[in-house]
């Protein structure tokens, strides 16, 4: 199975996943052939791509965190406002997450434009679940930082939703409409008895910085609790990576290299590292180009935080460990730099300065020999 961004998809390409639409219908099955009318579909209804099987790809195996039917029917709590039910299903998530062996974020979640609020929703209470789990709570409260996660944009929906999908720059009076949404959302569970105060106060700073200049107080990360802090991150991280009208995705490698950027300013350091122990940098099944120019697809990451993964060459098949020596000259482009082409004049400087640290590493290698 591999990923395909939907301006690479073909019509005859197989696809691996269901596709929904916002309200959870399908909209193609798995195992569909692409059709003309499927891809002009899927670009009206804004996804970024979709998952094909295929024989080159047939023996990369990817996984869900949650399964699709957890997705929807969180998707369907937050659309109806049900809090209840919001619990019920933070619940499943953190029983359905933590009864994985291994956690990995390798699958993208396949989403349209119109179920920006609530498809972010669910995802950032995926991210939150594996970072409380890095943090090492227990279940009762990753049960509680879930059910923040999956509450904490449903105050947007009493918002115009003008504003909200608004494809360009906010004017100032829009921005400041759109900072009331912690608080609505806020409002809208304060009176629940069954909700914590750590819930509540999650919610209503979602939008804090650590250096206090976030929103709606200004607190600053020493009067933040933990949950506020992962949710604040796991917030961001997911809205980097979504396509919205106005803007691409960025790549997973982007994404982090933006939350690092913002550690101890816009974000809580520990917090960030717990995510990026996570987020796997080229997920399983992406496309990639390497420095030498040749292309292929991750196969595998061999560890977490992985810069060097495997990689499965198109030209022969051939699966290359770009962890073992051999290959070391070899520097990974992520999908996001897979149009622009990879300039013969940074390969060749590149190879020169590797041949200038093999020459200096070799002269003191020499000198330690004579000294010896
Ligand atoms: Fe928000």
């Amino acid at each position: 199975m591999r990923y395909v961004p939907l301006k690479d998809a073909k019509v005859g390409m197989r696809l691996a996943q269901d596709m929904y639409d916002s309200l959870g219908r399908t909209l193609i099955g798995v195992n569909a052939r692409v059709t003309e009318y499927y891809l002009e579909k899927l670009k009206t209804y804004g996804f970024d791509g979709i998952y094909i099987q295929d024989e080159f790809s047939k023996d990369i195996q990817l996984e869900p965190i949650i399964s699709p039917q957890l997705r929807r029917e969180g998707l369907e709590c937050i659309r109806n406002q049900d809090i209840d039910g919001c619990q019920k299903i933070a619940k499943k998530m953190v029983d359905e997450i933590l009864g994985k062996g291994t956690i990995s974020l390798d699958m993208t979640d396949l989403r349209s434009y119109d179920d920006y609020t609530y498809a972010h929703s669910v995802n950032v209470a995926v991210i939150c679940c594996i970072i409380g789990i890095g943090f090492e709570m227990p279940s009762e409260r990753l049960n509680q930082l879930v059910s923040a996660a999956l509450l904490h944009d449903m105050g947007k929906t009493e918002i115009s939703p003008e504003i909200i999908n608004k494809p360009g720059r906010l004017t100032p009076e829009e921005f400041q409409e759109i900072k009331k949404h912690p608080a609505l959302s806020y409002e809208l569970i304060k009176q629940r008895w069954d909700l914590s105060a750590q819930v509540k106060n999650a919610v209503l700073f979602h939008h804090e910085n650590v250096d206090g200049t976030g929103y709606p107080k200004g607190l600053k990360g020493e009067e933040q609790t933990l949950m506020t802090k992962i949710l604040h991150v796991a917030d961001v991280y997911d809205a980097l990576t979504a396509k919205r009208p106005y803007k691409d995705p960025y790549s997973p490698c982007e994404a982090s290299e933006y939350m690092m950027g913002g550690c101890g300013t816009l974000f809580d350091t520990e917090t960030v590292l717990k995510l990026l122990e996570c987020v796997p940098l080229y997920p399983k099944g992406t496309d990639v180009m390497l420095s030498d120019g040749r292309k292929g697809i991750i196969y595998d990451n061999s560890g977490a935080f992985n810069m060097r993964p495997l990689v499965k060459l198109y030209e022969n098949g051939e699966i290359i460990d770009l962890t073992s020596g051999e290959n070391l000259s070899v520097v990974v482009f992520g999908a996001s730099d897979r149009e622009k082409e990879v300039s013969e004049s940074y390969e060749k400087e590149r190879l020169k300065m590797l041949e200038e640290v093999k020459k200096y590493e070799e002269s003191i290698a020499s000198e330690q020999r004579k000294e010896g």
